[in-house]
């Protein structure tokens, strides 16, 4: 494992992008490993699987840091990661003991030095990564995060750079070995108890809540969730209501004037079958009446006779059927009556509409 003072690292320039990445046992340089700039992350000759051995070969990797590591091939078993007591260096060539207080470390590495013996109170549990175990990595020693109040301290400050859309800038990380709840002083150099909201800062170290905001004020944590309001909630299940019961109104509004228009067809259809029945049923009265007309007496010496009696028969039927016409005339008398309600009553079309003959298919 090798160890790169900051300056080097400040020094390096270029990024690995796969390209010349070398392969396994194949020729590398250990001079070429070092921290990106600006992100800090570990790079090397060799590709994702390969370390960079003493004997300037890339050779397989020893361990993991990552629970998820990436770029190995899926016919290759992926090196374990390193035990409680050890640890896997940026390198990732073999896990090693941690390292005791006093001796050297990699950057933001808290995880590779030996926690205290009073690890349980000094350990940081609050996300922020402030130690892990009780122990920290400054200035790439290993030390313990005890400082006290006003007591001497340690720290050390990383710009790593941000990038976004329209611009980057440098983000400066400032750590210490103080205790939980304080802050090393950068002029003094000694700790500092943190502020509560709302008090005036230079740093977001300064911060209780690790925020401090761009009016120089201790804000809430960055990762407070947005709270909305009650009313928010209010307008938003009106919304939808509303917006389903306008729909379901302007359905029924839309849809009345197309039944509407069926039923004018309709009602078209049923005065052109009625008037045709009052033709036809107009026609056999006119018919019977010119039958009834004729003289009975020349009924015998009538050479149309057989054609009289041929009426007469028929005229029975006729009479026959005269009594369906007159149950048939009082259902159309019905209808006409139906026609002229629907005609002076519009509303009341959907109930109407129920009660009536159905007309048939159309
Ligand atoms: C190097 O080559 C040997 C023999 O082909 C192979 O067994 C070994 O896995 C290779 N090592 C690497 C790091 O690819
Ligand atoms: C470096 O890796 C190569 C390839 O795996 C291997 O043959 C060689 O023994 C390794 N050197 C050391 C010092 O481990
Ligand atoms: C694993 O698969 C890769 C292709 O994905 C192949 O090039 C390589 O030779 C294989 N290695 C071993 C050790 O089987
Ligand atoms: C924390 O440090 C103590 C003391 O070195 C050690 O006994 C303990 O196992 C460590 N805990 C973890 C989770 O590493
Ligand atoms: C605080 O930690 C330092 C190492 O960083 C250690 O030498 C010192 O003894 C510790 N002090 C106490 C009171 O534990
Ligand atoms: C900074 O935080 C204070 C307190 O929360 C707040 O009043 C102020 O508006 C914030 N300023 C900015 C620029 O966000």
């Amino acid at each position: 494992m090798v160890f790169l003072p900051l300056t080097l690292l400040l020094l390096s320039f270029g990024s690995r992008d796969g390209a010349y990445a070398v392969q396994g046992n194949q020729t590398c340089s250990t001079a070429d490993q070092r921290l990106q700039l600006g992100t800090y992350q570990f790079t090397s000759d060799c590709d994702a699987m390969w370390f960079c051995n003493s004997s300037s070969i890339c050779d397989w990797k020893g361990c993991r840091r990552d629970q998820y590591p990436f770029g190995y091939w899926p016919n290759v078993t992926v090196p374990l990661r390193c035990p409680k007591g050890q640890f896997c260096p940026d390198e990732e060539d073999a896990c090693q003991d941690v390292i005791p207080v006093g001796g050297a470390c990699q950057l933001n590495r808290d995880d590779e030095c030996e926690g205290p013996p009073d690890f349980k109170d000094l350990a940081d549990h609050s996300g922020f990564g402030l130690n892990v175990n009780g122990s920290v990595c400054l200035n790439n020693v290993c030390m313990w995060a005890n400082m006290t109040a006003g007591s001497p301290c340690v720290f050390e400050n990383t710009g790593y750079t941000v990038y976004t859309t329209e611009t980057e800038f440098i983000d400066i990380v400032s750590r210490d070995n103080c205790k939980l709840g304080l802050y090393c002083d950068g002029t003094s150099k000694q700790c500092m108890a943190q502020k509560d909201l709302s008090a005036a800062c230079t740093a977001d170290k300064e911060c209780a809540t690790f925020n401090c905001n761009a009016s120089g004020v201790c804000d809430k944590p960055a990762d407070t969730p947005n709270h909305v309001g009650s009313w928010v909630y209010i307008v938003v299940a009106v919304a939808i209501f509303g917006g389903m019961l306008v729909t379901l109104i302007g359905m029924f509004f839309l849809h009345r004037k197309q039944r509407e228009a069926d039923r004018e067809k309709r009602l078209q259809y049923w005065r052109e079958q009625n008037a045709f029945r009052q033709n036809i049923l107009q026609m056999q009265e006119t018919a019977r009446n010119s039958l009834m007309s004729l003289p009975i007496g020349a009924n015998g010496t009538n050479p149309n006779s057989q054609r009289n009696s041929l009426y007469s028969s028929n005229g029975g039927m006729g009479s026959d059927e005269s009594q369906m016409p007159l149950t048939g005339g009082n259902k159309g008398s019905g209808l006409r009556h139906y026609v002229s309600d629907d005609g002076f009553h519009d509303d009341d079309g959907g109930v109407v509409m129920h009660s009536r003959p159905d007309p048939g298919r159309f």
